[in-house]
Parts: structure tokens; sequence; C-alpha cells
């Protein structure tokens, strides 16, 4: 086998010792089935505390004064509204709150892909910038376990200028990543009106920035990170009728006026003229438009500045139909109930992904996170872990967030990576006749074996 990146073999025995995560056996985005699926089934509406209520009332009023709203408005407003929006504040990850994630699982999620960010850098001839940006980082685990990777690799990279940019809308959200990133809020520079609202030191002593937009993030050679960001964008809604496509939208139940129903626009909206372009055989469809931005401005950056996007989530290539769903307490919840109480979810549809960025960058995936974790080692990591460790709870609780992670009858097939690289990253390799001009170009990590 050839040996492309002999030092990320430093790797297997560098990045060691275990660190504990408090994680819950249950994953409660993991096992999404069809939950809520009629158009026109009317949700219960709980009684609870006042957040929720105010969320409700916001959108009844906003239903009232307007009209019906679109599923991406409903899901825009119960998930970022800057005052009552679920994501705003409180941590909703972990035990606790109502989801776990791959990195609050097991460190190892975060290390290999920091692996995966190094091995690619060095494909790109190693450049002196290098900017790790995450968008929705959540409570900032896979970014410190990336970086505790870039911090053994030291050696590798100390003539480098490394930089991170976080991409989070949530205060809460940014103050729990600063407290495991940095040394705490109290050392960082704040400006809540700013496009970078707050910056920093890491604990590593790399300059940290964080924005509410990707367009704010610095252009430069970067490795842009998504991990269950995508499926936490509004979507819009279609179904198929004999009239054509019609949008699905949120309306008031006209018994029953605390309450919010489906309903069927009567004819076709902006949206539906707009975001279906194929006859499509699914008679339900679901679309994200901003995903779509937002991977074009990837791309953008990809080409015009290089580095590489990585995107793991659950989704699909262009096949499933209604996959929207919520979340609350580990369990499925109805998405039209207690707004703001709940996470809300989509199935990211990597073909529509695929089809915004055609033609200005190469794509590859999406394939199953047991075979990208499998190609970049994760094996040999968890074996190194678990020599390093003589406490028997702690190789339990290693062998258990492994087999969450890769299992396919758990997260190992549900979720899968996707990478956007720049168009000329593959050539060489798929080209023999390239031998004469040039070095071959070393295959793609994860989406073959790491070279090491
Ligand atoms: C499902 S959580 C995933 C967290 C983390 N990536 C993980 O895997 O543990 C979604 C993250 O995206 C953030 N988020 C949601 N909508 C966003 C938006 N429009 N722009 C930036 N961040 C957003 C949330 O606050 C949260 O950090």
């Amino acid at each position: 086998m050839m040996r492309f990146f002999p030092e990320l073999k430093r790797l297997c025995a560098g990045v060691s010792s275990y660190i504990s995560r408090k994680s819950s056996p249950v994953c409660g985005r993991l096992w999404a089935g069809q939950w809520m699926r009629s158009c026109s089934r009317t949700s219960q509406i709980m009684k609870e505390g006042s957040q929720d209520n105010i969320m409700l009332k916001h959108l009844i009023s906003k239903i009232k004064s307007t009209g019906p709203i679109s599923v991406a408005e409903y899901m825009r407003e119960v998930l970022t509204n800057p005052v009552t929006g679920y994501y705003q504040h409180r941590d909703v990850l972990g035990p606790q709150g109502d989801f776990i994630t791959s990195p609050e699982i097991s460190q190892i999620f975060g290390e290999l892909l920091g692996v995966w960010c190094i091995s690619e850098w060095m494909a790109a001839g190693k450049p002196k910038t290098l900017q790790l940006v995450e968008l929705g980082p959540g409570r900032g685990t896979l970014a410190s376990d990336a970086l505790r990777v870039f911090s053994q690799l030291n050696s590798m990279l100390k003539d480098s200028e490394i930089s991170v940019h976080l991409v989070e809308v949530s205060p809460k959200l940014g103050e729990v990543q600063a407290q495991l990133l940095t040394e705490g809020e109290q050392h960082l520079r704040h400006d809540p009106n700013g496009a970078i609202y707050k910056t920093g030191t890491t604990k590593t002593g790399l300059p940290i920035s964080w924005y509410k937009d990707l367009q704010d993030v610095p252009r430069g050679f970067s490795f842009y990170i998504a991990h269950e960001f995508f499926d936490v964008l509004p979507i819009h809604k279609f179904q198929k009728t004999k009239h054509g496509w019609r949008e699905i939208l949120i309306d008031i139940e006209p018994n029953s006026p605390e309450k919010l129903r489906f309903v069927l626009a009567p004819h076709a909206t902006l949206a539906s003229k707009t975001l279906i372009q194929n006859d499509d055989e699914r008679d339900h469809i679901e679309i994200c438009p901003e995903a779509g931005i937002i991977v074009q401005n990837l791309a953008s950056r990809i080409t015009e500045d290089g580095g590489a996007a990585l995107i793991a989530d659950y989704g699909h290539n262009g096949t499933k139909t209604d996959t929207f769903r919520g979340f609350r307490g580990h369990q499925q919840h109805d998405v039209l109930t207690a707004p703001g109480t709940a996470d809300l979810t989509a199935d990211v549809d990597f073909s529509y992904l695929r089809q915004m960025t055609k033609g200005k960058v190469t794509s590859l995936g999406p394939i199953p996170q047991h075979e990208f974790l499998k190609n970049m080692g994760i094996d040999v990591r968890l074996q190194v872990l678990l020599r390093n460790t003589s406490d028997p709870g702690t190789c339990t609780g290693l062998i258990d967030a492994y087999d969450m992670i890769m299992n396919p009858e758990k997260m190992g097939n549900r979720f899968k990576f996707f990478a956007l690289l720049p168009c000329d990253r593959l050539i060489s390799s798929n080209d023999t006749r390239s031998i004469k001009h040039g070095p071959i170009a070393p295959p793609v990590a994860g989406f073959s074996e790491l070279q090491l």
C-alpha cells in the first residue's frame, strides 16, 4: 500500500487519553420513524410553562395577521426566534436535554474529524493559514476533540496560522462552547450587535471567533464542519395533488383557536413555483432552500480559497418523503404541540445539496457513518484508548460508545458523511495518465482508507 502521510501515524500513538463523556444510552434524534404523517391532523396543545405559551401566542397572532405560514417559517420561528426560540436560551443536548449526538457520545468522533482536516490540509500542500469553521457547534465538543488532535500534531502544524470560527445562533450554546474551548466568557471580547459577536483565544492559544452567519466568517483556506446542522434548517413541504404541487402550510384549528394544524395551500405559492424544479416521482417532498444557499456559499469559498467541507447528518439521496419530526426529552414529539419546547428536524436531502453545488466543487458521499469512521481508523483509535486504561468501567464506556456510533442498527447507518472538495482534488488520482505530469493525488480519507 502507498504511504502518503507517514506523519499521521503519530496520531495512533499520540491522542491517546480518555476524555470522560456523561452520555445517555438513548439517542433521541436517532430512531426517527414516521411520526406525524397526516397533513390535516390537528395537534394537541399541552398546557405548559409560559415559554411555549409565548411562542404559541406569537405564532397564532402571526397567522391571524398574515394568514397560514409555511413550515419553513414555523421552523425558523420555533427554533431560532431571538427571544423565545428553542435553541436560544437552553442547553438542549445531552442526557438532561432533548437529544444526544455522536461527538457527545464518543471523543473518537471529533478526533477523527480533526484527523480528516489534517489529512486534507496535507493533501492541499500544507497551506500556511488554516481556519477550522464549525456550523452549529452545539456544546463545542467536536471542536474541542478536533483541536486536541491539532495540539498533538503541533510539531507538524507549528509554522501554521490556525484559527477557529464558530457559526452559532444560540447565545446559550455560545456560552457553553466558550466554557469548554476558552478560559471562559470573562476572557472574551463581546460585541452583541456585531457580525463577530465574540472573540478570544482557545485554551490551546488559537484565535477563536463566533458569528451568527457563515457570510461573516473571513475568507481563507478553511475546513467547514457541519454535524447535525443542516437537519435543523427550515424546510418547505409540498404535496402532489391533482391540481399540481401544493405547499403545506400551518394554520389555526378553526374549532380550537389555541391549536395549530396543517393545511394545503389552495393555490401555488411562491415557494412551490420556484423551488420545485422537476417532476418528482414522490407525492410529497421537503426542500430546504437555506441549506442550498449555505452549500453554494461553501462551494464558492472552497473554489476560491481552498479547503473542504464535511457534512455529517441523517439524510437521504432524494428518496424520502415526510421526515419532519420533533424531539423532546429523548422522545419523539408532535411538531405542532407546545412549539418552542422541542427540537424540530428533517432528514437532509443530500441529492439537493449535490445539485446546488454541481459544477463548482466535487462532492463525495453520502456514505454511512460506520464506513467513514472505519476508513478513518476508528478501530485502531479504540484499541489505543483501551490499552491506555485499566479501569473496567472506562473500557465498557468506550466500547458502548463505539457501538452506539458504529452499529448499523444504531447510528452507524442512519448518519451519513458527505464532502465538498475543490474540483481538482481528485483529478490526478482518478487519471493514471497524469502520472506523467505529476504525483498522484492521495485518496480522500474517510471515503477511502486513511493512508498511514
Ligand atoms: C442539533 S444541534 C447539533 C450540535 C452539534 N453539532 C453536535 O452534533 O453535537 C444544532 C446546532 O446548530 C445551531 N443552529 C441551529 N440553527 C442555526 C442557524 N440557523 N445558524 C447557526 N447555528 C444554528 C444550534 O444552536 C446547535 O448548536
